[in-house]
């Protein structure tokens, strides 16, 4: 369970949970991964920033004003500072007590069970790419935890994605992680597909307004998969499903499950 390979065997489109379950759990904590397990999605797409001492956790924002009880940058505070806030309390009292997850918290409680899709936050990217850089700890961390097959990495800085490839070439490690990069602005067919290309990309994941059918269709002939964010509405699933794209992003898994046994 969990290994991209064997999703990739199905014939229907991928569900994949945005921050978890997040139309009904609080986003990004262990709540709403638990929630998508047991939703039975493929993959869970996540979100990651760095602590002041630098250590990775899973948030969408770079301030902790929306989502938790306290406030200011992440990268302002410690991860013991970063443990004492509430991360659920904000989306429905009886979530009080959820808290933000370290990244690998997070992929010891999906081990086995789901693959997961890392997202890494363009505001943590640091042009002097120091040791503990986050895209090398993400890297270091999977490979520690032995789930390079679970893993897909995502952002849309697409900086990082060099950076990632460098990194398994020092280690001596041939396959790469898998990687794709997210786009939410307007660009062409052949500007998308020379992006993947160059950057050796596993997936491609743009923004739902991006996607046509003529798009989908030129990635798939040069091998490259189609994951668009973040469709909740049952049309478009089942238009885009048409379509024959590769996975849906989706707030409400269950929902998805729904249009695709129809
Ligand atoms: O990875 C897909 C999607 O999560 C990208 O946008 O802002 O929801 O992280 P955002
Ligand atoms: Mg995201």
């Amino acid at each position: 369970m969990g290994n991209i390979k064997d999703i990739e065997q199905t014939k229907r489109t991928w569900v994949v949970a945005h921050r978890g379950f997040s139309g009904q759990y609080p986003e990004n904590t262990c709540a709403a991964f638990e929630a998508a397990i047991i939703a039975k999605v493929d993959m869970i797409e996540i979100d990651v920033c760095l602590t002041r001492d630098r250590i990775p956790v899973v948030i969408h924002d770079h301030t902790l004003d929306r989502t938790t009880d306290g406030t200011g940058l992440v990268s302002e505070r410690s991860l013991s500072e970063i443990k004492k806030l509430d991360a659920g309390s904000w989306f429905g009292a009886e979530f009080k007590g959820e808290t933000i997850p370290t990244l690998e918290e997070m992929l010891l409680l999906i081990r086995g069970r789901v693959s997961v899709n890392i997202e890494i936050k363009p505001e943590c990217f640091e042009s002097s790419a120091p040791a503990d850089a986050i895209e090398v700890q993400v890297c270091e961390l999977v490979k520690q935890l032995g789930m390079a097959d679970s893993v897909l990495i995502s952002s849309f800085q697409h900086s990082f994605f060099p950076r990632i490839k460098k990194w398994h070439s020092d280690q001596n490690i041939t396959a790469s992680l898998r990687t794709a990069p997210l786009e939410e602005v307007h660009q062409s067919e052949e500007y998308t597909l020379n992006l993947c290309r160059k950057l050796n990309a596993y997936s491609f994941h743009p923004d739902d307004n991006l996607v046509t059918p003529s798009l989908i269709k030129k990635l798939k002939a040069n091998g490259i998969k189609t994951i668009p964010y973040t469709i909740n509405d049952e049309k478009r699933m089942k238009q885009l499903i048409d379509w024959g794209i590769t996975g849906i992003i989706t707030n409400e898994p269950e929902r998805m499950w729904k249009v695709l046994r129809t």
